[in-house]
């Protein structure tokens, strides 16, 4: 056991479900650290859950005191309804949880930010995931990485319309996403989650952006 403490936020959606598998199957944390706003419903002994209130973190300091930082919080236009409850949960939630963790010491933050992130975008989805990766890079960590996944696949809770339609093109004709349009496809919530657990225990100071194909590959 290497003794070290990882934090998750997120470990209710669809990359941190398996996120968090990987963090407490591992070898690499002997403490897991769960910010949620709902139970995860899992028992594990390395499993420290902290149900908080995401508009006060910084009343929760110490359980930010860990060596690695995973974030993969988000939400969708349809649930937050207005664009500045999106931003709050996308970009506000991951900067004020990499500040506390960087004040605390932690050594690595990995995020999970979106493929088509910039932001000067005109489009809001884009121009916010920019904005957040511009405000984590800020933020000084001796590991940064950020990854951009293209559409994700795999089970929800919920029915997202949009991203179902998208999901079964990519399915139903994978052979269109070869040479160009390879950063286009579709990839599923575990190979992200593969890709951060393996990044978080590479020897890779300063900042490294993982765009969808890496991830992709990572995950082979
Ligand atoms: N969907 C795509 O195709 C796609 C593509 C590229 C990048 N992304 C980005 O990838 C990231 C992860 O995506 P995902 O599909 O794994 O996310 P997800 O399944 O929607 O899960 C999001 C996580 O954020 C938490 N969260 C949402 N609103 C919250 C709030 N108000 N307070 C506290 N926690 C909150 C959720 O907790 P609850 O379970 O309590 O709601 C859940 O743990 C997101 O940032 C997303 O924008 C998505």
């Amino acid at each position: 056991m290497a003794g070290k403490a990882a934090l998750i936020a997120g470990a209710t959606g669809l990359i941190g479900k398996e996120l968090l598998q990987f963090l407490l199957n591992g070898n690499e944390y002997d403490k897991v650290v769960a910010i949620v706003r709902r139970p995860v419903e899992i028992n594990h002994p390395k499993l420290d859950e902290r149900i908080v209130d995401f508009d006060q973190l910084d009343q929760y300091n110490e359980v930010f005191s860990v060596d690695d930082v995973f974030c993969a919080l988000g939400t969708t236009i349809k649930k937050a309804k207005t664009k500045e409850a999106m931003w709050k949960i996308d970009v506000d939630y991951p900067v004020a949880i990499a500040r506390l963790a960087s004040s605390q010491g932690a050594k690595k933050f990995l995020l999970v930010s979106s493929m088509n992130a910039d932001p000067e975008s005109p489009i809001f989805y884009p121009k916010m995931k920019g904005k957040l990766e511009e405000e984590i890079k800020q933020i000084p960590f001796e590991t940064t990485a950020i990854f951009r996944p293209s559409l994700l696949l795999g089970e929800r809770d919920e029915f997202r319309l949009g991203e179902s339609a998208a999901a079964a093109i990519f399915t139903k004709v994978p052979f269109l996403f070869k040479g160009p349009l390879k950063k286009f496809k579709a990839i599923e919530g575990r190979t992200v989650a593969s890709a951060m657990y393996q990044a978080a225990q590479k020897d890779a100071p300063g900042l490294t952006v993982y765009p969808s194909e890496k991830i992709h590959e990572m995950g082979r």
